[in-house]
C-alpha cells in the first residue's frame, strides 16, 4: 500500500479568529516565515505528486505570499468558499486527486512538523488505511482527544466541545495530521455530518467511521511534542517561536557553534555557521546567511543575507545587510554595512561608519564616523574620521574610486564622480572635487590666518 502515489492536502482556509488579526492566521510567521510555508517546506521533502492547499479566508493574500516560492509548480490551490469545517475542507481537495493514492492531511497551523515524522506515517500506510499522529500532553486543553477501546485500539476522536468529563481527562490528543487511503477517505467523508457543537463537518469524525467498519487504525507519536504544537492564538505563536528557536540553536551547537545564551539569539531562514564561532546575546541572523569558523559576533548585532568569512570579529551593535565580509575583518561597534558592501580580508570598519555599494580591498581601514557609498577603496588605504563620499547630486548617484595605499585625512568630502589614484594623500578638512594623481598631496582647505587685536564680542550692558 505504501507504493501508492502520495498526495498532500494542507488545510489553510480558516480565519483563525482566535488570533484577532486582519492577517490570515496561516500567514503569521515563525522565524519570519509564514506558518503555511513551514508546513509546505516539510511536505516537499516527501516528494509528493502534488500539494493541495485548501484556501478560503484571505486566499488572495495567501496565494500571493507564495508567488516567488521555488516549488510552486507542485502546489494546487483549492478554494473552500465557506469554512464549514476540516472535513468539508478536505472534501474540496479530493476531486483534484485521481486514481488510488495515499492522502496525507496537514494543518497549516502546526508548523514545526518534521518530514521524518510524516515519512513514518506514510510508511505505516503499508498496514493500515488510516494513520494518525497523536501525542500525550500534560495540558490537552482545546484539542481533540483520542478514544481507545479495552484492547487499546483507537476508536475515534472526540472534540473538546463534545467531550464528556471522562473524555476530557484523556491526555492523548489529535495533532490534526492524518494519513488515509484516498478511496476509503472518500467513503468515510461522505458519511460525515455537521450535527455537533460547532455545526461543522469534522475531519475527525472519519476515525470513528473507519473503526466502525473494522479498519485497523495506527497512531504514531512524534519524537518531540513540539512538532505537533498548534497555533490558535498569539500566545501560542510566541511559544512555538521559542520552541523553534531553541531547536535551531541546539542544532547549531551540535555542529560546534557557541551561543553565550541560546535563549537570546534568533535564527531565521537559511543560516549556516561554522565551527568554533561564538555568538553573544541579542543577535539576530537572517538567511540566506553563511558565517565561517572562529567568527566572533558580539551582542546586539543584526545580520541579514550576508556572508562572513573565518576569523571575523563583529563588534557590538553592528547591522549587516546583504554584504560580503572577508576573513579576519573587524567591524563595529555601531557600524552599518548596507547592501552591496564587499570587504576584503582584514578590512577594518569602525564605529559609526556606514557603507553602501562599496568594495574595500584587503587591509583598508575606515575607522570612525564615515559614509562610504558607491565607492571602491584600494588595499591598505586609510580613510580618516568623518570622511564622506558625496555620492548624490540631488538627481543621480556617482562613484568614488580610491586607489591603494591612499591616506584620506579626517573630515574630507569626496565629491563624486572622483578618482584618487594610488598612494595619494588628502589633507584633513579638504573638499575634493577633482581627480587626484598618484602619490600626490591634495589639500583644499583655506590657509589658516591669525588675526591680531581681535576681541570676542561682549554682552551688551542694559
Ligand atoms: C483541529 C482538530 C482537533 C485537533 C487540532 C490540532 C478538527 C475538527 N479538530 O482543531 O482534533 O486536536 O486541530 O491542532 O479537525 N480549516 C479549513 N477550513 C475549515 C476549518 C478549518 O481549512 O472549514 C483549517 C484551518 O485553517 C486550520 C486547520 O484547518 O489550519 C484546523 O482548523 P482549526 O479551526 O484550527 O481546528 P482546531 O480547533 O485547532
Ligand atoms: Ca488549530
Amino acid at each position: 500500500m505504501s507504493q501508492k502515489p502520495l498526495h498532500i492536502v494542507i488545510l489553510a482556509a480558516g480565519k483563525g479568529s482566535r488570533m484577532r488579526s486582519d492577517t490570515p492566521k496561516v500567514l503569521h510567521c515563525i522565524a519570519n516565515t509564514p506558518l503555511l510555508m513551514h508546513v509546505v517546506d516539510s511536505a516537499l521533502v516527501l516528494q509528493p505528486e502534488k500539494i493541495h492547499i485548501v484556501v478560503g479566508h484571505g486566499k488572495e493574500q495567501v496565494i500571493d505570499a507564495f508567488k516567488t516560492y521555488p516549488s510552486i509548480e507542485l502546489i494546487n490551490w483549492v478554494e473552500q468558499t465557506e469554512q464549514l469545517g476540516t472535513g468539508h475542507a478536505v472534501s474540496q481537495a479530493l476531486p483534484s486527486i485521481s486514481g488510488s493514492a495515499n492522502v496525507l492531511m496537514l494543518t497549516a497551523d502546526v508548523p514545526l512538523i518534521k518530514a521524518r515524522t510524516l515519512r513514518a506515517m506514510v510508511d505505516a500506510m503499508a498496514t493500515s488505511p488510516l494513520v494518525l499522529l497523536t501525542a500525550i500532553l500534560s495540558d490537552p486543553d482545546g484539542l481533540g482527544r483520542i478514544t481507545r477501546d479495552d484492547t487499546n485500539a483507537v476508536t475515534g476522536i472526540v472534540e473538546q466541545k463534545e467531550a464528556n468529563a471522562n473524555e476530557q481527562a484523556i491526555k492523548e490528543i489529535n495533532s490534526g495530521i492524518i494519513c488515509a487511503d484516498k478511496e476509503s477517505l472518500d467513503g468515510w467523508l461522505s458519511k460525515v455530518n455537521n450535527s455537533n457543537a460547532q455545526k461543522e463537518f469534522y475531519l475527525t469524525d472519519v476515525i470513528g467511521l473507519a473503526y466502525a467498519d473494522g479498519n485497523p487504525i495506527a497512531a504514531l507519536h512524534p519524537t518531540d511534542n513540539a512538532e505537533v504544537m498548534g497555533i490558535n492564538s498569539r500566545v501560542q505563536l510566541a511559544e512555538v517561536e521559542r520552541l523553534y528557536q531553541r531547536a535551531r540553536a541546539r542544532a547549531l551547537m551540535e555542529q560546534g557553534v557557541t551561543f553565550i545564551d541560546p535563549s537570546r539569539v534568533d535564527i531565521r531562514g537559511d543560516v549556516q555557521i561554522g565551527q568554533d564561532t561564538v555568538i553573544d546575546i541579542n543577535v539576530v541572523i537572517q538567511g540566506p546567511t553563511r558565517i565561517g569558523s572562529f567568527v566572533n559576533i558580539a551582542p546586539n548585532c543584526v545580520i541579514t543575507a550576508s556572508t562572513i568569512e573565518d576569523n571575523a570579529n563583529i563588534h557590538p551593535n553592528t547591522v549587516i545587510d546583504s554584504a560580503s565580509l572577508g576573513a579576519g575583518v573587524n567591524v563595529g561597534p555601531f557600524a552599518r554595512l548596507r547592501p552591496g558592501t564587499v570587504l576584503g580580508d582584514n578590512v577594518r570598519i569602525g564605529n559609526f561608519v556606514e557603507t553602501k555599494n562599496a568594495q574595500l580591498d584587503v587591509g583598508a581601514k575606515v575607522n570612525h564616523l564615515s559614509y562610504v557609498g558607491d565607492a571602491t577603496v584600494g588595499s591598505n588605504t586609510n580613510v580618516g574620521a568623518g570622511v564622506i563620499t558625496c555620492n548624490y547630486d540631488g538627481a543621480n548617484k556617482h562613484k568614488t574610486t580610491i586607489g591603494k595605499d591612499v591616506f584620506v585625512g579626517s573630515d574630507c568630502q569626496l565629491v563624486a564622480p572622483v578618482t584618487i589614484a594610488d598612494g595619494a594623500t588628502i589633507g584633513a578638512g579638504s573638499t575634493i572635487t577633482a581627480n587626484v594623481g598618484e602619490n600626490k598631496l591634495a589639500i583644499s582647505r583655506t590657509k589658516q590666518r591669525q588675526i591680531d587685536g581681535w576681541h570676542r564680542p561682549a554682552k551688551n550692558k542694559t
